[in-house]
């Protein structure tokens, strides 16, 4: 298995050395991803495929058994490569492989858990820093400094959406030689689409910025927005990720008034961060409904964050919401 990297890829990287480290990391990461495709490829012919592994992780989320396998294959594949440490969705603290290593990475092994048993796309996402002298200095610290932000989806194509800060750029496995192909060397989101994701049910729960955006949106040709919108939502914030990416779009997991969800369900190291990176990368726009995802910096390992990023123009209509509301 191997990824046929494009010409000019991570040449925005300082040194051939750190663009050398991160290639075989992140073909240590796409070995990994071949092999969780196959076990959801499989889904309920292993018995404990979507079972509950009956533990829970740090956020107090009830871990399936395959969100704990796939942690299992990604920190086994992180142990071979030129990582010195490791943070996981599913890890309460911060993992060291080998302090004399020069890279950080941190992952949702399994992203969009509520579908496994459903046979909906799901994915892995992942980021990629330098090391610094500590595992806590290496990755409390804001998403700009990301080396890589990049996300693999297991669906009707097995993919990897992936930035170095040059660009976001779309591979796709070819299962004929194993090997993940460059299908897309620049993708680019639309200033402006007509689609709108967000899970509804929560409408109770939401700010009154959040409730003004998404009523003009239900409103569309009859309302500011001139135009009949579309909704869609997966729960799998890779599938969501990557229509916006390819269709336009607005994402939005606000915060709401349910105990827990006061950042909203995201969190900012491993799902919010890189994501954010890849978006930006395509030219669209990411927030916590105001200020940009990449300024913030982590302070502490699991933190959500409120997370809309999608389309510029729609993204900038949550904040100028968010701006009336003050
Ligand atoms: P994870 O399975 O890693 O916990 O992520 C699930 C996230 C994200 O993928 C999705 O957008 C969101 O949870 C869905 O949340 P709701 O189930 O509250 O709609
Ligand atoms: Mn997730
Ligand atoms: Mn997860």
């Amino acid at each position: 298995m191997s990824i046929e990297f494009s010409s000019g890829f991570a040449q925005n990287l300082k040194t051939a050395e750190l663009r050398q480290n991160v290639k075989i990391t992140l073909t240590a990461l796409a070995h990994s991803a071949v092999e969780i495709s196959l076990l959801c490829a499989r889904g309920p012919l292993d018995t404990a495929f979507g079972a509950l592994a009956g533990s829970e992780n740090a956020d107090g989320d009830s871990q399936k058994a395959l969100d704990v396998l796939t942690d299992e294959i990604i920190t086994a594949a992180l142990k071979t490569v030129p990582v010195a440490y490791y943070a996981s969705e599913e890890q309460d603290d911060l993992i060291t492989l080998d302090t004399s290593k020069p890279l950080a990475v941190a992952s949702d092994p399994l992203d969009g858990s509520s579908n496994i048993d459903t046979n909906v796309s799901i994915g892995t996402i992942f980021s990629i820093f330098e090391a610094k002298e500590s595992a806590h200095a290496s990755f409390f610290r804001p998403g700009t400094e990301q080396l890589v932000g990049g996300f693999f989806v297991y669906g009707p194509q097995t993919s990897l959406v992936i930035t170095t800060g040059n660009g976001t750029e779309l591979y796709v496995l070819d299962r004929a030689d194993n090997r993940f192909k460059l299908a897309i060397a620049k993708m680019n989101i639309v200033e402006q689409a007509k689609e709108y994701a967000i899970n509804a049910s929560n409408f109770q729960h939401w700010t009154s910025p959040t409730r003004a955006y998404i009523e003009e949106c239900q409103m569309g040709k009859n309302g500011a927005l001139g135009e009949k919108q579309n909704m869609r939502w997966i729960g799998s914030l890779v599938a969501d990720a990557n229509r916006i990416l390819m269709r336009g779009g607005i994402f939005l997991y606000p915060q709401d008034d349910r105990k827990g969800y006061e950042l909203g369900r995201l969190r900012l190291l491993y799902e919010a961060a890189p994501v954010a990176f890849i978006i930006e990368q395509a030219g669209g726009l990411a927030t916590d409904g105001t200020n940009r995802i990449l300024d913030k910096k982590l302070e502490t390992l699991h933190e959500r964050i409120p997370f809309v990023f999608g389309s510029k123009n729609q993204v900038n209509r949550v904040k100028h919401h968010h701006d009336i509301k003050t």
